[in-house]
């Protein structure tokens, strides 16, 4: 095809055993339309709408027990019925040839005891609480006081992560995301704004980051590095969590991962910074892509010509696209043809409407 050699994002990628026909990633996006935290049949079209033969796509962040839920109606991967939930959304992305990662969730203190079994506070590294948030639509998300976890209780919530990759298998998932990224539980132990604890899951970078590194290994003891991922936002500051010395966290973690020989680092870029009137990417991530051995994800308000701009430059070996995707279901093919986009909807990122602003953003196809 004469445009795929042409467009560096519609070049194949090798992705370990994963033979990828481009680069251009689903990031993981939350929708909350899993019901109870049951992943719902609506999720089937809405996947299969965004796969292509040898795409990569990443699910949803999704719950590892119910202590780690904090949002209404995400889904979960701890139960056997929302294991065979996933199944028929899986089975219809392999369908279409497309290869599929589950991201696996715990939010910490970004929670409320409503989300909380028997109304107990969410656990945290701290007991430092977050304040209300003002949302996008207006509303305030408030967040209850934490609970500082016990050190004797931290080597049960790495068992729960290393479960719920093993259900992701069993739903037939490709592979795991580890959520290390966006101020939830694991950036709660990464960050020093955040991890106040004398313990040794405190206090030095290596303290602070053993935690998410602990995680990493039981999954990757469980379902074999080849099939494990993480993404990290070192630059991030969302829910209060951000880090005095973001590039040597990051540095840190992915030679870590290197040890443990993992699959993929997926960066989340700082927040975007405009020139020109748009978007730039400045290539914060560039030393941790280079000291990292596995593939590379960057992500975080990149267009076409950005991502082929990176792309060009070896700057990044996929790009990951949120916002772009969620409102084309047919992404890759718009960027072959340098179609327009269809704009997003914040307003229905949320929204529980298991058709409205989630399966009718129209493909090119369906409007010609
Ligand atoms: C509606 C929505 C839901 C999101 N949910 C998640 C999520 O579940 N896990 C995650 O790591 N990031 C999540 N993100 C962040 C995106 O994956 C992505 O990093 C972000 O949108 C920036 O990329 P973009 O500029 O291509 O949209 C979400 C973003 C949006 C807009």
């Amino acid at each position: 095809m004469a445009a795929a050699v042409e467009i560096p994002l519609l070049t194949p990628y090798k992705m370990g055993k994963f033979n990828l026909s481009h680069r251009i990633v689903l990031a993981p996006l939350t929708r909350q339309r899993s019901y109870g935290n049951v992943p719902q049949p609506h999720a089937i079209l809405y996947y299969s709408q965004r796969t292509t033969k040898g795409g990569l796509l990443i699910a949803e962040a999704t719950v590892v027990s119910d202590t780690a839920r904090g949002y209404r109606d995400t889904p979960g991967i701890w139960t056997k019925e929302q294991v065979e939930a996933w199944k028929p959304i899986v089975k219809a992305v392999h369908d279409k040839g497309g290869v599929f990662f589950c991201q696996i969730w715990h939010g910490g203190r970004v929670s409320n005891t409503s989300f909380q079994p028997n109304g107990q506070a969410p656990v945290s590294s701290t007991d430092r609480g977050i304040p209300p948030q003002t949302q996008h639509d207006g509303t305030v998300a408030e967040y209850s006081t934490p609970r500082r976890s016990r050190t004797e209780e931290i080597p049960q919530i790495v068992d729960d992560f290393r479960l719920a990759a093993r259900h992701a298998i069993e739903a037939g998932f490709d592979g795991v995301e580890i959520h290390g990224a966006h101020g939830y539980l694991l950036e709660q132990f990464m960050k020093d704004s955040v991890n106040d604890r004398t313990d040794e899951y405190g206090g030095s970078l290596a303290n602070r980051c053993r935690f998410p590194l602990e995680v990493a290994s039981a999954v990757v003891d469980e379902i074999g590095a080849d099939r494990v991922g993480i993404r990290l936002s070192p630059f991030a500051d969302y829910m209060e969590s951000f880090d005095s010395d973001p590039e040597a966290l990051g540095h840190y973690m992915v030679e870590s991962l290197n040890g443990l020989g993992i699959l993929y680092v997926h960066m989340v870029e700082p927040r975007m910074s405009i020139v020109d009137g748009r978007r730039q990417i400045p290539h914060r991530l560039s030393g941790m892509r280079k000291a990292f051995k596995g593939t590379f994800i960057a992500a975080g308000g990149y267009d076409r010509e950005e991502g082929n701009k990176v792309m060009e430059e070896g700057y990044t070996d996929l790009v990951a696209y949120g916002r772009p995707f969620l409102a084309n279901p047919d992404l890759p093919k718009r960027f072959e043809l340098n179609a327009p986009l269809n704009k997003y909807d914040r307003f229905t990122f949320y929204t529980s409407d298991p058709v409205v602003g989630y399966t009718d953003y129209p493909s090119l196809d369906s409007t010609a």
